[in-house]
C-alpha cells in the first residue's frame, strides 16, 4: 500500500468513528506504547532467572529479531519495520542455567546512522519523517534495504540475519556480535541481467526436504519499461552458495514475504500486489513503490525441483504474508495452509501513527482468515478451504505469525501456533497466543493475561517427544502492569503458562525468531 493509500485507511478509520459520542479507545493497555519505544540498552550473556525449573532437555539458543531503535537524531522511521535491528537471544547451555543477550546489528545503515546522528538513506519500508530530500531519494534506492531486522536463519551452521533482501548479516549466536554482510553471487541465468536488479528475496527461506539445504526465491526487477521481469527458486547450499533451481519471466513482480515447500515441489503465490521500481525510487520505500490491484486474480507457480518445470495456477484474489506448512497427498495433489488476507494493509499495523493512535488502533485493518488451498497439478483447480475455529478458542482464525512443530515440515501435520491481534475486538493490545488443531477444531486453544503483551511464538519440541506437541512453546512478552520485558513459556498441550524470566531491560516488539538447538 502507497503513502496515499495508507492515509485513506487511517483516514477511513477516523470518520467512521467521528459520529460516535464516545468513540471506542484501546485504553486499557497500561504501559502499551512503550513496546514500540526504542531502547538503546545492551546486554551479553547476561544471566537469567525462571520462576521455575528449566526443563532438562532444554539445550539451545532463541534468538528475536526485531527493531531496537525507530528514529536517529531528528528523524523517525514511518513503519516499526524500519526500526534498526536489534538481535535478543536466550542461551541455555542444558544445565539449568540461562543468558540472556541483546545487541543491534552492527549493519551499514545502522552504523553509518549513528556516525551521522541522522538516518542514513538507504531504501526503507515506508519512509521517513521528515522525508529524504531528491538526492537522499537517488542515493537510497541505489543503495537499497541493508537493516536485516526480521528473520533470522541457520545457513549451514552459520547463523544470519534477514529481511526480503538478498543480502544478509552473518551473526555470532553465543553472543549476537554481528561478523559481517553476506552478499552472495546470484547464479548464473539464461536471461539477461542487463538494466536489471536482483536485490529482492524473502526473510522466510524453507528447508528442502532429506537435505541439509535450504531453499528461497530471488526477485529480479527490470529498469527498462517494456521488458521482462523474473522470478527464480534459489538453492542456498551454505553461507555463500547459492544454485539454481528454477527461473523464469514474468510480466509484473508480485511481492511475496514467504513461500512453500513438500518434498517435490516449491509453491509460490504470487498476489496481485505489484513493485514498481519507479515509484519505489519516487517514494524512496518499498511500500511506496507497490500497488495493490484488487480486481485481479492471485497465481500459484508451482515449481517441480528436480525438472526445475514450472506449473502456474490461476486463483481468486488473495494476499498472504506467512506460509506455514505444505505437503503433498498420495494422489498426488498439494495442500498448503496459509492466514489469506482481504488485502496487503496488513503492513500498516506497525505504522507508528496507527500504533500510537488508541482509536485508530481499535479496528484491525485486516483480519486474516487461516485457508487451507488444495492444489492439484493436472486439473489446474484450485480448492481454497477457511478452516473454522472450534469453540474454546473462537479467534484461533485470525492467527498470524505461524509456527509449528518444525520436525513436521513437508508432512501432514495436526497443530499450528501463533498470535492473534485485537483477538477481542478491543484493539491491538489485547493479543492472545494460539493453537490451532487441524485434526480436531475442538482441540483449539488460546492463552490471554491482561495487560501481558506478547509476540510470535516458537515451538521447541521435545528430543523423542512422542506427540506431535510434546515440548515448550516460548514467547517474547512484555507486562503491561509492570513495565517489563520478559521471555514466557507455555505448555502447547494446555496453552497454559509454565514458567516466565523477567529481563534486565525492555525488549521493544520483534518480529520473527528461531530456537538453534546446535547452539548453546
Ligand atoms: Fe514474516
Amino acid at each position: 500500500m502507497d503513502k496515499i493509500s495508507t492515509t485513506l485507511v487511517l483516514l477511513g478509520i477516523s470518520l467512521a468513528l467521528c459520529g460516535a459520542a464516545n468513540p471506542p479507545q484501546d485504553d486499557d493497555c497500561p504501559n502499551f506504547d512503550e513496546w514500540f519505544f526504542s531502547n538503546n540498552a545492551t546486554f551479553e550473556n547476561h544471566p537469567i532467572e525462571f520462576e521455575h525449573p528449566l526443563p532438562k532437555w532444554l539445550r539451545g539458543t532463541l534468538i528475536r529479531n526485531g527493531a531496537g531503535q525507530v528514529e536517529m537524531g531528528n528523524r523517525k522511521f514511518v513503519n516499526f519495520f524500519d526500526g534498526y535491528a536489534k538481535l535478543n537471544s536466550w542461551r541455555f547451555p542444558g544445565n539449568g542455567s540461562a543468558f540472556f543477550s541483546t545487541k543491534f546489528i552492527q549493519s551499514k545503515v545502522y552504523t553509518e546512522s549513528v556516525a551521522k546522528g541522522d538516518i542514513a538513506p538507504f531504501l526503507t519500508f515506508e519512509g521517513v519523517v521528515p522525508p529524504f530530500g531528491e538526492v537522499e531519494r537517488y542515493e537510497s534506492f541505489l543503495l537499497n534495504m541493508d537493516n536485516t531486522v526480521v528473520n533470522v536463519f541457520n545457513y549451514s551452521n552459520k547463523i544470519v540475519a534477514m529481511n526480503d533482501i538478498w543480502k544478509v548479516y552473518e551473526i555470532n549466536p553465543l553472543n549476537l556480535d554481528t561478523l559481517g554482510e553476506v552478499n552472495p553471487p546470484t547464479p548464473p541465468t539464461q536471461y539477461s541481467n542487463l538494466f536489471r536488479l536482483n536485490v529482492m528475496s524473502t526473510a522466510h527461506p524453507v528447508k528442502e526436504y532429506g537435505t541439509p539445504h535450504t531453499f528461497d526465491i530471488l526477485n529480479t526487477f527490470s529498469l527498462m519499461p517494456g521488458t521482462k521481469e523474473r522470478l527464480s527458486v534459489i538453492r542456498v547450499t551454505s553461507l555463500t552458495g547459492r544454485e539454481l533451481v528454477a527461473e523464469w519471466e514474468i510480466d509484473r513482480t508480485s511481492y511475496m514475504h514467504s513461500f512453500s515447500v513438500t518434498p517435490n515441489y516449491v509453491i509460490l503465490l504470487a498476489a496481485p500486489y505489484y513493485v514498481n521500481m519507479n515509484d519505489m525510487l519516487k517514494y524512496a520505500s518499498v511500500v511506496g513503490g507497490m500497488a495493490w490491484n484488487a480486481q485481479d486474480n492471485a497465481t500459484f507457480y508451482v515449481v517441480e525441483i528436480k525438472t526445475g518445470k514450472v506449473h502456474t495456477l490461476v486463483t481468486e484474489n488473495v494476499f498472504v504474508v506467512h506460509h506455514i506448512n505444505a505437503f503433498e497427498l498420495r494422489d498426488g495433489k498439494i495442500v498448503l495452509d496459509v492466514p489469506a488476507q482481504p488485502n496487503p494493509y496488513a503492513f500498516s499495523l506497525y505504522d507508528l501513527a496507527y500504533i500510537h493512535n488508541k482509536t485508530a488502533r481499535v479496528n484491525l485493518i485486516a483480519k486474516p482468515v487461516l485457508t487451507r488451498y488444495t492444489l492439484d497439478l493436472q486439473t489446474k483447480n484450485v480448492q481454497r478451504l477457511s478452516l473454522a475455529s472450534g469453540p474454546k478458542a473462537p479467534c484461533v482464525g485470525a492467527l498470524e505469525m505461524p509456527v509449528f512443530n518444525e520436525n513436521y515440515r513437508h508432512m501432514n501435520y495436526c497443530y499450528i501456533y501463533g498470535q492473534v491481534i485485537n483477538y477481542n475486538g478491543k484493539g491491538f493490545s489485547h493479543i492472545a497466543l494460539v493453537k490451532k488443531n487441524l485434526c480436531d477444531n475442538a482441540g483449539d486453544l488460546m492463552y490471554t493475561a491482561t495487560h501481558q503483551y506478547l509476540t510470535e511464538p516458537w515451538f521447541v519440541p521435545q528430543p523423542g517427544g512422542e506427540d506431535e506437541d510434546d515440548g515448550v512453546l516460548m514467547a517474547s512478552a512484555f507486562d503491561g502492569d509492570k513495565g517489563m520485558s520478559y521471555l514466557l513459556m507455555l505448555d502447547p498441550k494446555t496453552m497454559t503458562e509454565i514458567n516466565r524470566s523477567y529481563m534486565p531491560t525492555r525488549i521493544p516488539f520483534n518480529f520473527h525468531g528461531r530456537f538453534f538447538d546446535a547452539v548453546y
